[in-house]
């Protein structure tokens, strides 16, 4: 039953969110808000706030979060109909009457709700009981099921024969059996027959763990029978909006971050019997924006783990170009992919739970690194493909619906396709290279030069300008104080140079104590000295040349950061890490 807005809105006008709270936990006033200790977890130190104003309650240790409704279903493990009819009498209003076609829904939920919970209890009891189940029984021990699992999901078994319908249809109208979607009529022999006859059912349950339609495989091999069929839409079972193991997995939300979204049964259940419960399957259709959103409001991060084989990954990319428009700050979606043929349920029986965690930890890439990837996989290193794969992934960003993620997934986007691009990833990468190449006298000089980087060539012409010109520097110590550089070997001579410099006595080479291997090496390879050899060599040029390197040096600096924030922002999509990396590509535009 759906409560009308304003009557929901009318009960949060009335009762302030502490006042609610303050009825279980103990809340302290501090500034704006209400602090205590978390209903949520066991703490000796309060991280759970309320704020009125803003309408929520917040704990800071399991992430709990939500309004007045929401806390008294979490807390009190109530449903939601009846949180509001605890609030409405707690706000002095008289709980609400539902009207003709309300109550006819609401009864109509009520025989179907008791049809379900009987049916499964039923079939899962005669599973649990029925010696004469031999075949069954092997079927459930070639998969390694125990009594354990079979428990936990209430799994059945339903007999090729059965006649549930008979037994119950004096209890309930045929209507009402008929619209379970558990029973058909079989036109030509005029009788009433069981979906799901012969198979191993799999309860799916609603949010409360209500049992509201099914799941059954076959345990032998049949050519004509489908593997698995799956419960029809009935009037409280919508495929796209419902997950396996919902459940069940939600209570574990305030104890772990990630959800584990997987493609079938079997795949949660083996999960579960290794020891990782926080999983849910999406029962072979394809994820929708709703499952994405009902995941999101329990749990931040969403691994998608589908079977490794091709309709797993063609599901996996259609999961991922839908669900990537309902990406929200704080919240991560990503894609583990397993090894060839297998999918979660054979991976973990195989590895094990510990191995299954590391490698997920390992192995898992972000949603927008996956589509990046897969289209870049697609794409031809020529105008014409570039430019199709450029608009692609413009048009998949522009479906986000949260304005800032967009912003930072087209960012992400655009960034590594200009890396790609041939032209500025050639002008780039070759800046340097080129400059040295085309000062080479000899080829065999060049080949040698060519086994040292361009960042230590650089520093070599930054060691070798300040050798050469000694008395210059001595005197305008400020240009160089703060060069940048990288490789120890280099530093420490460079550090050498400086603390002489500053000192009193007058420097020299020779005093220095240098390494005269090395000192014979700038000499050599200092790409700068044969730009000295064709100049006039004055002052001016000198403290030019010198600092065209050391803008050269901080943007390799720049560049090495910008990197590493862009594979953590890739990774963490957050707001902090964007604006540090725009800040550095500013100062990298500006040097
Ligand atoms: N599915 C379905 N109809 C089919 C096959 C599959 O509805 N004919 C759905 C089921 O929800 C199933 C899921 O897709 O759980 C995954 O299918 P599959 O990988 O074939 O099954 P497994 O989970 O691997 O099951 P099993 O190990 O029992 O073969
Ligand atoms: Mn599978």
């Amino acid at each position: 039953m759906k409560y009308p807005k304003e009557y929901l809105d009318e009960i949060k006008t009335r009762l302030k969110v502490s006042t609610v709270v303050s009825k279980f936990v103990n809340l302290k006033k501090r500034g704006k808000e209400y602090v205590g200790l978390s209903p949520f977890k066991n703490e000796k130190t309060p991280s759970f706030t309320v704020n009125d104003e803003k309408e929520f309650y917040h704990c800071f240790a399991t992430s709990e979060h939500g309004n007045i409704f929401d806390f008294v279903m979490k807390t009190q493990n109530l449903r939601f109909g009846e949180a509001v009819k605890y609030l409405a009498n707690l706000a002095g209003m008289q709980p609400y009457i539902f009207s003709k076609q309300d109550e006819e829904r609401e009864r109509k939920w009520k025989e179907y709700s008791s049809i379900f919970k009987r049916y499964v209890d039923f079939y899962h009891e005669e599973l649990l009981k029925n010696e004469t189940y031999t075949n069954v029984r092997e079927y459930l021990k070639n998969r390694s099921l125990n009594k354990q699992q079979v428990k936990k999901f209430k799994i059945g078994y339903i007999e090729k024969k059965p006649n549930f319908f008979e037994k119950f249809k004096n209890d309930f109208k045929i209507e009402d059996l008929l619209e379970t979607g558990l029973f058909y009529l079989d036109e030509k022999k005029k009788i009433y027959v069981e979906r799901f006859r012969g198979r191993l059912i799999f309860p799916i349950n609603n949010i409360s763990g209500q049992p509201i339609a099914l799941g059954g495989r076959i345990i032998e091999k049949s050519d004509y029978l489908a593997k698995y069929i799956n419960s029809p839409e009935t009037l409280f079972f919508k495929k796209g909006s419902n997950l396996y193991n919902l459940d069940l997995a939600r209570k574990l939300s305030n104890k772990l971050d990630e959800i584990y979204l997987v493609e079938g049964y079997m795949d949660v259940i083996g999960l579960s019997k290794n020891g990782v419960e926080n999983a849910v399957a999406n029962l072979g259709t394809s994820l929708t924006d709703k499952q994405i959103l009902t995941l999101n409001q329990f749990f931040d991060d969403i691994i998608i783990c589908f079977d490794s084989d091709e309709s797993g990954y063609k599901a996996a990319l259609r999961a991922a170009e839908n669900s990537i428009k309902e990406l929200k700050p704080e919240k991560n979606i990503s894609f583990l992919f397993l090894p060839d043929k297998e999918d979660p349920d054979s991976f973990i029986n195989k590895n094990g739970k510990n191995y299954f965690i590391d490698y997920s930890k390992q192995n898992k890439i972000s949603i927008h690194q996956f589509i990046f990837s897969h289209y870049k996989k697609q794409t031809e290193n020529n105008p014409s493909s570039m430019a199709i794969f450029d608009k692609k992934l413009r048009s998949i960003a522009n479906t986000i619906r949260d304005e800032y993620i967009k912003k930072y997934v087209l960012e992400y986007f655009l960034e590594k396709i200009s890396d790609l691009a041939p032209h500025t990833s050639q002008n780039k990468k070759n800046y340097f290279t080129k400059k040295t190449k085309s000062l080479d006298v000899t080829k065999k000089h060049y080949n040698e030069s060519h086994s040292l980087t361009a960042v230590e060539l650089k520093e070599f012409s930054v060691l070798y300008l300040i050798m050469t010109n000694l008395k210059l520097f001595k005197e305008n110590i400020q240009l160089i104080e703060n060069i940048k550089i990288f490789t120890d070997i280099n530093k420490q001579i460079f550090e050498k140079i400086i603390l002489s410099l500053k000192s009193e006595d007058n420097t020299s080479i020779s005093a220095l104590d240098i390494d005269s291997q090395l000192i014979g090496k700038i000499n050599k390879f200092a790409p700068i000295k044969y730009i000295l050899q064709n100049k006039s060599n004055n002052e001016y040029e000198i403290i030019e040349l010198l600092d065209d390197i050391r803008r050269d040096l901080n943007n390799y600096d720049l560049e090495f950061r910008i990197k590493e924030l862009e594979s953590k922002f890739s990774k963490d999509l957050s707001e902090v890490t964007f604006n540090e990396l725009k800040e550095l590509k500013k100062k990298q535009n500006i040097n």
